[in-house]
């Protein structure tokens, strides 16, 4: 069995070589973002999973780097335009994409990062060619209807927990589940064992959602390298929030109306208002138990795979990790 950290140590050495030469490809200005969004860093959790998924099927994981470079590439592209749709400024601890280029260019290079990924995909086994584009491709059009909900949320008074789950299961646990279904299909796993993979894939990343939903409010800036309290800011209809306005008294249900009714406020004075609230009302709470009842589903998940348990292992610590994860 390979450690994530094997697979993230040799993933990140041949990938900053990739940066280093998309770095100097002409256009410049359509290039250079792309590099920067990608060196900053970022866990990499996504090439990792599809690496890791595909080393439970094959003894030569390696083969498939293009594909988790696709994979990451297609998720820096949904942060450079999330920055802009999020009015984010802060990204990895350093300067978000639009407010270091401009955000013509943080909208062209992360399209010209999409269509890299399918670029890099396309060199496939020809045939695992079709599954793994149909795969690729529902997945990027779901991330884009999880993104849409996620907006259209901000201007609605009532979202229920389901609909937030539902927004959340789009917009970011289908490419986690497409990250390990791919690297399973790639090395020739059988049908059950990719079904099972992807719906390991999509419980623990509603976990891992619901857990940067939770550090948004109540994570360190330094670590999180997001700003704390944008999604207060932003009105999103994030599990505290709805948590609070459903198990929350009166009085705090009304302050959280008028605060995200207000268009011109303090953002420190709303962040500290809303958040003592979320903490109060239980909601912060109800929040952790909702993410460990997903981590519990997705484990459920886990153990039904047909591999031998020690090579669970490395799964069972990722998804026990992202519950305290801290950025
Ligand atoms: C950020 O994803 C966007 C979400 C889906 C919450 P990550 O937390 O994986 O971001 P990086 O790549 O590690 O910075
Ligand atoms: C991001 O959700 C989901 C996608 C980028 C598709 P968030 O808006 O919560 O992610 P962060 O917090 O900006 O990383
Ligand atoms: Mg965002
Ligand atoms: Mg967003
Ligand atoms: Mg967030």
């Amino acid at each position: 069995m390979i450690s994530f950290q094997l697979l993230l140590d040799s993933f990140e050495k041949k990938f900053q070589v990739e940066i280093q030469n998309i770095q100097t490809t002409s256009p410049v200005k359509l290039y250079e973002p792309i590099a920067y969004s990608l060196e900053v860093g970022g866990k990499r959790i996504r090439p990792v999973l599809l690496l890791h998924a595909a080393s439970l099927f094959t003894k030569y994981p390696e083969t498939f780097f293009p594909a988790a470079v696709a994979i990451e590439l297609f998720h820096n592209f949904t942060l450079l335009h999330d920055d802009i749709m999020d009015h984010a400024d802060i990204r990895r601890g350093v300067s978000a994409v639009h407010l270091k280029y401009g955000e013509n260019s943080a909208i062209l290079s992360g399209d010209a990062m999409s269509i890299m990924s399918f670029r890099l995909l396309s060199q496939c086994e020809p045939i695992k060619l079709h599954s793994i584009l149909t795969l690729f491709s529902t997945t990027a059009i779901e991330v884009c209807e999880g993104q849409q909900y996620d907006m259209e949320f901000e201007e609605k008074d009532q979202v229920t927990i389901a609909e937030y789950i539902e927004m959340i299961r789009l917009k970011t646990a289908v490419l986690i589940a497409c990250s390990l279904k791919t690297g399973a299909l790639l090395a020739g796993a059988d049908e059950e064992n990719c079904r099972l993979l992807y719906e390991f894939g999509l419980l623990i990343g509603i976990a891992f959602q619901l857990q940067d939903d939770w550090l948004d409010v109540y994570g360190d800036k330094c670590t999180f390298g997001k700003k704390i309290g944008g999604d207060i800011c932003e009105n999103k209809k994030t599990c505290l929030l709805i948590s609070a306005m459903e198990m929350g008294n009166e009085k705090a249900r009304s302050s959280i109306l008028e605060w995200t009714r207000k268009s011109d406020f303090d953002e420190k004075e709303k962040i500290e208002a809303v958040r003592a609230i979320f903490t109060e009302s239980g909601a912060s709470t109800a929040t952790k138990a909702l993410m460990k009842n997903y981590h519990d589903q997705a484990i459920d998940k886990l153990n039904q795979l047909t591999i031998a348990d020690s090579d669970k292992t490395e799964l069972r610590k990722f998804a026990s990790q992202l519950l305290s994860r801290v950025k």
